[in-house]
């Protein structure tokens, strides 16, 4: 049945409800688990085994005690900031760990008081819903394309285009050993060596791999993981950005960042980006997908096509 069909129908059903008890009718479907629990298929219930496996191997914060950067620029922000990975907690698994004292969405103001106020939580992956959002939404039919993951860290990216989109090949350029070695774990065990491929590398040494590239994801690659002093930073960012913008050139590809390209360069001299090397496309934000889904995250989800 087309969207169509099913409009009708459910047209018709609601005309048949007694009006009392339509109301409630419509508190269920606003927020039942039953009908969320529909909107699963096979694919997700793939990615939240891989997400249930990573979480066994990795501490809470899903982050390794070699990520000295990363947790000195959580520091650096103006609120205490924890990392909780979007790929590996959804919100009812945190509210879970918050119900055993495991985690808290708060910080105490003045320690011993109950004055509190919230935590920011930020996240270095993307979360189940995100994906599906990423490849239904956001990209085209993939077919024959080669996609690259830029930083694929726990290769959240990688999974997700393997079930959710039909992309021939799938390459995730990662930094660090550690997290290239857990993505080839998952990717084994899961049988994905079909059309994924991790490469343990700095991207800036990646120009062929980008050249020949169809659609690159960035997501907020360099925001946290790149030297902690502003100035040595800004410098690095500066020349990675640069080797991008010179290999990624292929006309017609699309690159997915988070946040956008003007928030991403807003750290560092602007006139890095060429004008005449991008332009963005719209993104339709209005779709349901889950409880789950935070509809603010999905904005920062942005595409652009080299021209
Ligand atoms: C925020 S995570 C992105 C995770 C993943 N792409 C996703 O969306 O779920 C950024 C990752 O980029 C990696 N990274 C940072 N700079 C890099 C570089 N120059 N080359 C390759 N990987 C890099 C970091 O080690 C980190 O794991």
């Amino acid at each position: 049945m087309n969207l169509c069909d099913a409009q009708s129908e459910v047209k018709l059903l609601l005309s048949k409800v007694k009006p009392s008890e339509l109301h409630k009718l419509f508190n269920w479907i606003r927020t039942s688990d039953e009908l969320d629990e529909l909107l699963s298929d096979n694919r997700k219930v793939i990615l939240r085994h891989i997400s249930a496996e990573l979480r066994a191997a990795l501490p809470l914060d899903a982050m390794l005690p070699s990520e000295s950067t990363a947790y000195c620029k959580m520091q650096q922000r103006s609120r205490p900031t924890v990392h909780v990975d979007s790929f590996l907690y959804n919100e009812d698994q945190v509210d879970s760990l918050c119900e055993e004292g495991i985690f808290s969405r708060s910080y105490c103001l003045t320690c011993g008081s109950y004055k509190t106020a919230p935590l920011d939580f930020i996240s270095h992956s993307f979360s189940i819903s995100e994906l599906q959002f990423l490849f239904e939404n956001v990209l085209p039919d993939l077919s024959g394309r080669l996609l690259v993951d830029v930083g694929s860290r726990l290769g959240a990216v990688l999974y997700g285009a393997h079930v959710f989109s039909s992309a021939s090949q799938l390459v995730g350029v990662e930094l660090s050993e550690e997290f290239v070695k857990l993505q080839n774990d998952i990717i084994r065990k899961y049988q994905l060596t079909d059309r994924i491929q991790v490469l343990h590398s700095d991207v800036c040494l990646q120009d062929a791999l980008l050249q020949n590239a169809d659609v690159l994801i960035m997501n907020n690659v360099f925001e946290f993981f790149m030297e902690p002093r502003e100035q040595v930073r800004c410098v690095c960012v500066f020349r990675a950005w640069r080797f991008i913008m010179e290999n990624f050139r292929k006309k017609g590809s699309l690159l997915v960042t988070i946040p956008s390209l003007q928030e991403s360069l807003s750290t560092i001299q602007q006139e890095v980006l060429q004008p005449s090397w991008v332009e963005e496309l719209p993104v339709d934000y209005d779709v349901y997908l889950d409880r789950d889904t935070d509809p603010d995250a999905l904005r920062q989800i942005h595409l652009y096509r080299v021209i």
